[in-house]
Parts: C-alpha cells; structure tokens; sequence
C-alpha cells in the first residue's frame, strides 16, 4: 500500500506539470487513501494526507480506471491520459456530407448538424447548450480547445469563462480581436460529472466522436494553422498516442489532416501557473503563429514577458 501512496503522488506531480488540470479518482481510491491517512504509523499517515493534497483542486469521483489500477497493481502505471471509459456506450464517430453551397451555407449545415445530433444533445444537461465553434470562417487561424466548461455550456459558446478571457487577452496581444480568428473545441458538449461543479478532461473515446465535427470545421474554415491548446487539445488533433507529455511537442509544428497544428499551453494551465517564464514560454509559441500566420510583429511584441 505505501508503494502504491507513493506511485499515485509521483503521477499526480508529473500530471500537474504536464498541465492535466483534473482528473478522475474513483470513490474507492479515495476511501483507501483516506483509511491510510487513518493508520496508525505517522509516516504512513503524512504520506497518505500528501497524496490527497497533490490531487488537483478539481477533484472528480468519477470512473477512476487508472488511480483504480495503480492500488491495484503497482507496476501498471500507465499515463493517465490513456485511461479511458470502456462502457462509455458511444456509437461510432458520425458520418455526414456538407451539402454543396458558398462557406456560409456549409458552416451553417454543419453547426445544424451538430446542434442537432442526437448523441450529443443526449449528452447534454438539460437546459444546458451544444457548443459549436465561432468566430470568423475566413480566418487564418483557428484555436482549438479541449471541450467546454460550465461558462460554455450556459452560453452555447466556446471560451467564455476565464480561461477564454485569457485567450481572449492573448489574441489581442497578437493585434487581432476574438472576432477575427475561429475558435472552437474538440468535443462538443461538456463532459458530463454526478454534479455541475468541476469539469473533467474529455476521454479518448469522446474525443474520437466530437472529432469529425472539428475536422469538419477546419475543411470549411480553411485556416492557414490550427493553435492546440493544451495536451488534450493536442492528443485529440494528433491522436492519444501522438505523445506522453505536452512539452514533447509544445512549440514544435504538427499536422492535422493536412494543416499545420501548433500545440502550445492552454489558458487555463497559464491561470494556474502565472509566471512570467510560462506566460513567455507560451508567447513565444504565439509570435510562431503569427509569423506563419505572416502578422507583422513589433519589437515590442517579440518582448513581451522577457
Ligand atoms: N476550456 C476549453 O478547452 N474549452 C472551452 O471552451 C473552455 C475552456
């Protein structure tokens, strides 16, 4: 068992620094973490209090596959982020034709299709949205996120909370406003948790059937790139065994289905992390952008958090 403390703390650090904002730990694991913190050897005890502590503060009791596994067999410790729901009971990722048209009729087709599909609105909690992509279709660039929160889920409308004000911030120190670029997530409805509060990371299989609607926006949209923003961004466009951690290919260009992907951090990673070396880090990925986007950038731009 204390293996077992000290393997799930090892992968909650190495999550947190990858960015992984939340994840799932199942009622179990958490009933045998906190009867560890009641044994009686006080080593044992801090450890177990440290283990809880290292949970991100979005703490979900959900399907908690791989912490599951990790107190079951301590030399499976798979990255969490291949964890993944076996019974999600998803069909497989829809098929659908745009009807011929100009971009308008066709975006307009597809956001119908989406905000009419039957599997995501079974997804979705009542009075709550689908959430389509905005923004510009004639834009150069399109920014990609995870899946929506609860801000997004009200409003029918990809970053909106804080961690979209952020972006919102980050592309006008581009020189351009919100209106100019397209935005939108890979999954199109908020992945679903027993209460409203807190959000959890799509899982593979969701991803794997929101991603047909995002592949289909890029074909409509026609950015000259595509801006991931965080791992599960990333994973989503370039595949759940693309990499293992963020920092193997943040910064580096990749490729989606023939347009060039930029994995960078996501805002809310840098709402968490609120250094000037993260913010630069992150900005030195958006001046890339900008020069593949051919945006004219100022010496002041290029100093920016320096
Ligand atoms: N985070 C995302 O990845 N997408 C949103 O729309 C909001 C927050």
């Amino acid at each position: 068992m204390r293996t077992a403390v000290l393997s799930i703390v090892d992968e909650l650090r190495r999550l947190k620094k990858t960015g992984v904002e939340s994840v799932y730990v199942s009622e179990g694991t958490i009933q045998a973490l906190r009867s560890f913190v009641d044994s009686p050897s006080d080593a044992a005890k801090k450890e177990a209090e440290t283990a809880i502590a290292s949970i991100p503060e979005k703490i979900r009791s959900a399907k908690g596959v791989e912490f599951d596994s990790l107190l079951k067999d301590q030399s499976k410790a798979a990255p969490f982020s291949q964890a993944e729901s076996k019974d999600s009971g998803l069909p497989s990722p829809p098929q659908f034709v745009l009807p011929e048209g100009s971009k308008r009729e066709r975006w307009e087709a597809l956001r119908e299709i989406v905000l009419g599909c039957p599997t995501c609105n079974e997804h979705v909690r009542s009075g709550y949205k689908i959430v389509f992509g905005v923004g510009n279709i004639d834009a150069d660039i399109l920014f990609c996120g995870e899946a929506p929160g609860a801000d997004e889920e009200e409003q029918g409308e990809p970053f909106v909370g804080k961690a979209g004000q952020l972006l919102n911030k980050m592309i006008q120190a581009m020189g351009l406003q919100r209106e100019q670029v397209y935005i939108g997530n890979i999954m199109n409805w908020r992945p679903e948790l027993p209460s409203r509060i807190g959000n959890r990371p799509p899982t593979s299989e969701e991803m794997a059937f929101c991603l047909p609607y995002l592949k289909a926006q890029v074909e409509v949209v026609q950015p000259k790139l595509i801006v991931a923003l965080g791992a599960t961004a990333a994973k989503g466009l370039l595949g759940s065994n693309a990499f293992r951690s963020l920092r193997e290919v943040k910064g580096q260009w990749q490729d989606f289905a023939g347009t060039p992907v930029l994995p960078t951090y996501h805002p809310s990673y840098l709402l968490r992390n609120n250094t000037n070396r993260d913010k630069r880090a992150a900005w030195e990925d958006f001046l890339k952008v900008m020069e593949r986007a051919e945006i004219p950038i100022s010496d002041r731009q290029r100093n920016f958090f320096l």
